[in-house]
């Protein structure tokens, strides 16, 4: 068997180290808005090489938080990629704003900037790039078009912990960035976590007012805020984990690039490219092949593990058909949709599982 993702393996790894932060959280009752927290913030942020980060409760609300606090609500139109988890576009509605659904990229399967342009109207007020499977989005191109048409960005960084856009990891370029801790991301909590990273200090002002009722002072509340909080022993366990982060980035490329290696020959099957720009995290290591169902039910049945990221494309989703989105609104990913299966990629993966999945997926194709 080798399995999609192995969470048990890594936490092997660093059991001893997270049972003393959580000793020590216990031991000080650090649970909320404790120093623990406001160590991962800056620790985090200094990671990812932004001004501030603001810990919240998971990574849809650092999303619609970031949105608030930019000022976008009702009336306004957000642009989306179509081609990511619910949660992206949910953070719009959230925020009372309309997601509007753009193509992704053939190459990249983030966000097409090609395609962002046509999609602007004049209560456009953000773009949400994602830096999806841990691939970022083309920035640059982004950030001009964003800047002409006095846009702002919120870059969603749930996937792409560790990422590198031209050199610099992503989280600083746009104006607000939402990162979650789900457990299985590239950097996991022991639970819901999520960080808001800006580099305006007006910005993340506004988020800590936010995050915690408003609150000025313990029964003083200068606006209508949220519980949002990025709990002590999610911080403390995040910070034993972000030590790892670098190792753990550089042994999902390396078992890419053995991917690479056993199966760019393969006829049927495309493999995930890196642009000249990036530095993928491979959160996730998408195929495409066109007998899909066929293929993935041959690695089921041989023990490799596999997924879809995404089976459904946002603007074909149920709980947006209230916008009216339909097929052909955005031909790339309809089509990819058919197509993509995620392959086994955890840091952990041994070389043999490594060997064992591409000799599976050679024979399955
Ligand atoms: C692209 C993307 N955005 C947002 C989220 C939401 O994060 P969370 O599950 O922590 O709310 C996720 C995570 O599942 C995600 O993959």
């Amino acid at each position: 068997m080798v399995p999609l993702i192995d969470l048990k393996t890594q936490h092997k790894t660093i059991a001893s180290e997270v049972e003393t932060a959580i000793k020590r959280v216990c031991d000080n009752t650090a649970f909320i808005l404790s120093d623990e927290m406001k160590e991962f913030e800056a620790e985090f942020a200094s990671y990812c090489g932004a001004r501030h980060g603001v810990g919240v409760a998971n990574g849809t609300e650092a999303l619609f938080l970031a949105l608030l606090a930019l000022g976008i609500g009702p009336g306004d139109e957000v642009i989306v990629p179509s081609n990511t988890f619910i949660a992206t576009a949910a953070a719009v509605s959230h925020a009372g704003a309309t997601p509007v659904f753009v193509d992704c990229d053939p190459e990249t399967y983030c966000i097409d900037p090609a395609r962002i342009s046509a999609a602007i109207t004049d209560k456009t007020k953000a773009i949400m790039p994602v830096h999806l499977y841990g691939h970022p989005a083309d920035m640059d191109a982004i950030m001009n078009i964003a800047r002409n048409s006095g846009l702002k960005v919120v870059e969603d960084c749930a996937q792409a912990h560790g990422t590198h856009y031209k050199g610099k990891q992503v989280g600083s370029i746009g104006d607000a960035a939402g990162f979650s801790f789900y457990p299985s991301k590239t950097l996991g909590a022991y639970g819901d976590a999520g960080i808001v990273l800006t580099n305006s200090d007006e910005t993340a002002d506004k988020l800590k007012l936010l995050r915690d009722n408003g609150r000025t002072t313990w029964y003083e509340h200068a606006i209508i805020g949220y519980n949002s909080r990025l709990d002590g022993l999610q911080a403390a366990i995040l910070r034993v984990k972000l030590k790892c982060l670098d190792k753990w980035v550089e042994a999902r490329r390396a078992h890419a690039k053995k991917y690479q290696e056993l199966l760019s020959d393969v006829d049927g099957l495309t493999l995930p490219i890196e642009k000249p720009y990036a530095q993928h995290s491979y959160y996730v290591y998408v195929i495409r092949t066109s007998n899909r169902d066929a293929f993935m039910a041959k690695l089921k049945e041989k023990g490799c593990g596999c997924a879809i990221h995404y089976p459904l494309p946002l603007h074909l989703q149920p709980a947006f058909s209230f916008l009216g989105g339909k097929e052909g609104d955005c031909p790339v990913v309809e089509n990819y949709a058919k197509q993509i299966v995620s392959i086994p990629m955890f840091p952990e993966l041994t070389p043999e599982q490594v060997a064992e999945a591409a000799r599976i997926i050679k024979e399955s194709v």
